[in-house]
């Protein structure tokens, strides 16, 4: 997804977009930037911040704070949203950038990216990766959350499974295939693709692939947990099952 389609869903993103940041998630990135030592002393840059949730804690614990997003919309909802807290707190700026635009070289502590690594284009998101280590300072710390390829696919064995009760084998295996959306994925690549708009998810081995050859290192990869139901929106449920996730990323450079 291009900037022009972000800019459609600033509006009704709560509608559209699983967030790890609402509801019963199990999400490891307030414990680990509450680790983070000496933070009033620190700057931090949330790159791809769409509405800027984080906007209030990272500006209560930061000294600095410096968010972006390459969506105009998302970028003046943003300010809208944080605008008491950049009047009160005079350390957060936020700005319109892309990140494969950007060139910063060891300017942030910490760095902070939430299923914003979503464009489809292998080669885009080499760069994105890299400007990301470049932006951040010798031993900074990177925080990421990205959609999970294993996650989708597993989701796709629980609909089978769950067809399997009910069918012979190849009436289970067509059935749970159209639930699954086999068509709009390319499992090698890791993209979904739906009405011409294409986006990025990532095994977890990609990963790793990905942050090593930007040149990250201590890559450390766990899970963002989400519950079933209302927070995986349209997705079937299996509330006895374990939860689907978005891969959690923490990395040094
Ligand atoms: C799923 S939303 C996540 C927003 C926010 N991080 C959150 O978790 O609430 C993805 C955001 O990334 C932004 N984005 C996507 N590609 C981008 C790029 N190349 N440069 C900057 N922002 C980008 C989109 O505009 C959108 O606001």
């Amino acid at each position: 997804m291009e900037e022009k389609e972000w800019d459609k869903l600033a509006s009704k993103y709560h509608d559209e977009v699983i967030s790890p940041f609402f509801g019963e998630v199990e999400n490891p990135l307030q414990g680990e930037l509450r680790k983070i030592k000496d933070k009033k002393k620190k700057n931090v840059a949330e790159f791809g911040c769409g509405l800027f949730y984080l906007g209030e804690k990272l500006s209560n614990m930061f000294k600095q704070v410096h968010a972006s997003d390459f969506s105009k919309e998302m970028v003046k909802k943003a300010i809208e949203r944080n605008k008491s807290i950049i009047k009160k707190s005079g350390n957060l700026n936020i700005i319109q950038e892309d990140i494969r635009e950007i060139h910063y070289k060891n300017k942030f502590d910490v760095i902070i990216s939430v299923n914003s690594l979503l464009m489809p284009s292998l080669d885009d998101l080499k760069i994105a990766f890299n400007n990301l280590f470049e932006s951040l300072k010798p031993k900074g710390t990177c925080f990421m959350i990205l959609p999970s390829m294993e996650s989708v696919i597993y989701h796709g064995h629980l609909l089978l499974h769950r067809e399997l009760g009910k069918h012979d084998e190849k009436t289970a295996k067509k059935k749970a295939k159209v639930k699954f959306e086999h068509h709009k994925y390319d499992l090698f690549t890791g993209h979904y693709e739906d009405g011409g708009e294409k986006q990025k998810f990532y095994y977890k081995h990609e990963i790793k692939q990905f942050m090593k050859k930007a040149g990250f290192k201590d890559i450390e990869i766990s899970k963002v947990k989400y519950s079933w139901g209302k927070e995986i929106s349209d997705y079937e449920d299996f509330p006895e099952e374990p939860r689907l996730w978005d891969w959690f990323v923490k990395a040094k450079k």
